[in-house]
């Protein structure tokens, strides 16, 4: 096949500004809107985003050809971003970020005036769905439907006075209890009638979720809460020509694990049991330690490795493994999160081997840039005319929605060249299958 048997996608510019709509206003959401704002005044690279640091290889290794991905496709500057979203606590980013205590204060103090201008909309908050939190910005709206039409007027709102071309919205707000979807969820009629009659099986993301697709606002799913994990949004998303991605942020424990099983498989050899632990004390931790908010975590987390490892091709080396995930909540570790693996594997004869990974990590400077990237990749599918889940931003995610019945893909290498693939796809360059090397 030759280059030019590839044709290049039609994709609307990405002119004019683009806004950011975060439902939650908290650790994730704040240091993503500072790390932007420090980038555009050049006070640090945005370290950690692939679609503003990573080049992409195209053609063939002796063509040399290995751009920016943000100068191979139209990607929305950073400059033409505009920040909004909601909270039912933080009133502004900039109480956000010091609530969290992510970034320190004299990284804040040069934009303190502009990340207090990111002013948090009031929420359609219920404490059934998140007990340990207390709203008080709360929209003083009792129905389903009619809080939907509020969020529905605040994204018009947003739009006109921000001036904004477009919006795309992620949401970065905490994790909703553990649930299953029901009869409500099934289709989008039912799901009006579920939001006109408030039936408990609706959840405030879903409100989020549905307000957003209604006004053709592509909506990523950073928790692990449904949101628009559902049949109904799936075909909303289908009727409104909108993209959807979910769900959970892949950072942290998640991507370690994603980076190492690859590896173990890749060399043959077996794994017997993988122990993770996490001790966290910030406001994520303090929701995660209702057990049924810690539910939905804990589904998400433990799905990555079956797929990986493939124990029904593999029953000798991954038939039988003991694979067990827990968040404690330590207030002292603030958002420094650690999380400890303690990893049995085996070799040559059966011989046992242990792997400890001690990471000290930081939740938010690992998400931050997923926000970001999320934001500008859900905007571009848009322009390039891509409507419902988009399996190509499974990358970033640690329970990736799928299209049809497919296996879900968890190992970040092949995640990778899917992201890479999709981007050389659409702008008429030939697929890579071997490396991204280079
Ligand atoms: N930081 C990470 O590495 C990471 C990774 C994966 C997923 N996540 C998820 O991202 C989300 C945000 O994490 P965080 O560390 O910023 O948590 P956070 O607690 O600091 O922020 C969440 C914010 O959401 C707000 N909120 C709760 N319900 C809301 C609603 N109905 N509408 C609008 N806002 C609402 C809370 O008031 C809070 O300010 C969490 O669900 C977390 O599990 C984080």
């Amino acid at each position: 096949m030759t280059m030019t048997d590839h044709h290049a996608r039609e994709i609307a510019p990405a002119g004019g500004k683009l806004g950011v709509l975060t439902p939650g206003m908290g650790a994730v959401a704040s240091t993503f809107i500072a790390g932007v704002i420090a980038a555009r005044q050049g006070i640090s690279p945005p370290l950690g985003s692939v679609s503003q640091m990573a080049h992409i290889r195209l053609g063939g290794k002796e063509d040399g050809r290995n751009p920016l991905i943000r100068e191979f496709v139209p990607l929305a500057e950073l400059d033409d971003i505009v920040f909004g979203g909601w909270d039912p606590l933080s009133p502004n980013a900039l109480e956000a970020a010091r609530t969290c205590g992510v970034l320190e204060e004299r990284d804040l103090a040069p934009m303190a005036s502009e990340l207090e201008g990111v002013v948090a909309m009031d929420a359609v908050f219920d404490k059934e769905w998140v007990s340990r939190l207390d709203g008080v910005r709360v929209k003083d709206v009792a129905n389903k439907w009619d809080q939907a039409m509020a969020l529905m007027a605040d994204i018009e709102n947003f739009k006109t006075e921000n001036d904004c071309d477009r919006l795309v919205m992620v949401w970065c707000g905490s994790t909703e209890a553990y649930s299953e979807p029901a009869a409500c969820h099934e289709t989008v009629a039912a799901f009006e009638q579920g939001l006109e009659d408030d039936d408990p099986e609706i959840a405030p993301s879903q409100i989020y979720a549905y307000a957003a697709l209604q006004s053709e606002v592509p909506f990523a799913n950073g928790a692990p809460n449904l949101s628009v994990d559902l049949p109904c949004m799936i075909q909303l998303a289908e009727q409104r020509n909108v993209p959807i991605a979910g769900k959970d942020f892949k950072t942290g424990q998640t991507l370690m694990k994603t980076m190492l099983a690859p590896g173990f498989k890749a060399r043959m050899l077996g794994l017997r049991g993988w122990y993770s632990t996490n001790i966290l004390g910030n406001r994520d931790g303090e929701v995660l330690d209702a057990p049924e908010n810690f539910k939905s975590k804990e589904v998400s987390k433990l799905g990555v490795l079956d797929t990986i490892l493939q124990p029904d091709v593999y029953p000798d080396l991954y038939g039988n493994i003991d694979h067990v995930v827990r968040i404690n909540y330590y207030p002292p570790r603030g958002d420094n999160k650690e999380g400890w693996d303690a990893i049995d594997i085996f070799g040559w004869l059966g011989y046992p081997m242990q792997i400890k990974v001690d990471f000290l990590c930081r939740d938010s400077i690992l998400a931050a840039p997923i926000v970001l990237d999320l934001a500008l990749f859900m905007d571009l599918a848009a322009r390039a005319g891509e409507s419902g889940v988009q399996e190509w931003l499974s990358f970033y995610l640690k329970a990736p929605q799928q299209r049809g019945g497919a296996d879900i893909e968890h190992d970040l290498f092949i995640q990778q060249t899917k992201l890479k693939n999709t981007l050389r796809e659409w702008m008429g360059e030939q697929p890579v299958t071997h490396s991204e090397a280079g």
